[in-house]
């Protein structure tokens, strides 16, 4: 066990993808009572049978529609009286999504950082709402280290796809309302950060993975499981006065 959660209350968004039920895990390891939010039914039924764990909970929450997430929370309150954290760690985006910049189209631009800046606001902003009447909270926004850093674009030359340029307007944007929204709160015992990982391994093609292993320091491109730490850090009482921050987890690949 990294540290003890205490039976807290963590809902996760975009619980069943990539990172999400690699999160969802980890929390549950560590003693946490988790809400697995996402849009996709089948897959949180899946994600039911397959964790099968009695402190995991599902809920159908879009988190670009102002009424699923209100009755989302009012759901979860209604099952454990309490939301002790909010992971933002859905990923929306369009068909269209992911081209190089000259292909973008203004309506593919809007429409992408809409779905995905607009929906970690709304969630922060809903679920502020709620945990201001609490008494506390705690929310962790994943952001990237491409809302830090421009993207090397050499690594993905002839990769076949692109560091998209939304995804640096979404998660440069998300680090800043992080901030925005924790000096708000001020006084309301609300804490808002941040983890922007580097890129996570996916079954990645070897030339990349050799490219993007050649700017990180010590292992090369990181696995789920090791953004974990950061994670559980931000959720755990540790981190009690850490607020409005952004926790870069990268191997020195921004360096
Ligand atoms: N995977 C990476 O390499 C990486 C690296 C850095 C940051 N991140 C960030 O981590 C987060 C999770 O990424 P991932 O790779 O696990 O994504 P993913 O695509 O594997 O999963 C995204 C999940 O979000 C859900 N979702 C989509 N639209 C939704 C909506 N409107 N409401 C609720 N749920 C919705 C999907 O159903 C899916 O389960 C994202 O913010 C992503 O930008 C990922």
């Amino acid at each position: 066990m990294f540290t003890d959660l205490q039976k807290k209350v963590v809902v996760i968004t975009g619980a069943c993808g990539l990172l999400g039920k690699t999160f969802l895990k980890a929390l549950l390891d560590n003693n946490a009572i988790v809400v697995a939010a996402d849009i996709n039914i089948e897959q949180l039924e899946k994600l039911k049978v397959e964790t099968n764990s009695p402190d995991l909970f599902t809920v159908v929450m879009d988190i670009t529609s102002e009424p699923s997430i209100k009755s989302a929370i009012a759901d979860i309150q209604k099952k454990h009286d309490k939301i002790d954290a909010l992971i933002n760690n859905a990923y929306p985006r369009n068909k269209n999504y992911g081209n190089d910049v000259e292909k973008v189209t203004y309506k593919d631009f809007c429409e992408n950082t809409d779905l995905h800046l607009g929906g970690y606001f709304l969630c922060m902003q809903q679920f502020a709402l709620f945990f201001k009447q609490q008494g506390h909270g705690n929310v962790i926004s994943m952001s990237s280290i491409y809302g830090v850093m421009p993207p090397r674009f050499e690594v993905y030359e002839n990769a076949g796809f692109t560091m998209p340029v939304e995804y640096a307007a979404i998660k440069s944007g998300v680090i800043h309302l992080t901030k925005y929204f924790a000096k708000y709160y001020k006084g309301k015992n609300i804490r808002f950060n941040c983890v922007s990982p580097g890129g996570i391994f996916n079954n990645q093609d070897e030339s990349f993975l050799i490219k993007y292993n050649n700017l990180s320091l010590n292992k090369g491109m990181l696995d789920r499981e090791d953004i974990t730490g950061a994670l559980l850090f931000l959720v755990s009482e540790a981190s009690q006065y850490i607020n409005g921050q952004n926790i870069i987890v990268d191997d020195g690949f921004s360096l």
